[in-house]
């Protein structure tokens, strides 16, 4: 399969209201997902900061996420060997990744896992 055919695909997800398990999915809410340049995948939402205002932040996955032998962990730049990801409302990202022999994985990872919230702002 081609890297560029399925970077290729559309992917905007919207959640509404926070996600039951964890800081960031806490802390934030109207939580959106959508496709940036270079097939990364831009998070945004709306979190508290220390003064408890909801403050809008943004975060692209290329500088959270990283590809391990076809395993997404956290990292760096997982967009340049996976594609045809998918977010499900948990907050668990579903991606294919290539393992080190060019083969196609399919890796889950939670969200939470690789991204906080720190006073208002999305990071990892
Ligand atoms: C991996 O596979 C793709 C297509 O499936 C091919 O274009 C690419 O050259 C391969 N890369 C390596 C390192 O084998
Ligand atoms: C939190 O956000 C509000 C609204 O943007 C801002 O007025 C306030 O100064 C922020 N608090 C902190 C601690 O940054």
């Amino acid at each position: 399969m081609l890297l560029h055919a399925y970077l290729s695909l559309f992917l905007v997800l919207v959640f509404q209201g926070a996600w039951a398990f964890s800081d960031f999915s806490k802390a934030c809410m109207k939580i959106i997902l959508s496709n940036a340049p270079g097939g990364d995948i831009r998070v945004s939402a709306k979190c508290l900061n220390r003064s408890a205002s909801l403050v809008e932040t943004s975060i692209g996955l290329n500088s959270c996420l990283g590809n391990d032998n076809g395993a997404l962990v956290p990292g760096k730049s997982f967009s340049q060997s996976c594609g045809n990801c998918d977010a499900r409302a948990d907050g668990v990202l579903a991606c294919e990744c290539k393992n080190r022999d060019n083969e196609t994985r399919f890796t889950l990872i939670k969200l939470d896992n690789v991204i906080g919230n720190i006073d208002g702002r999305l990071s990892c």
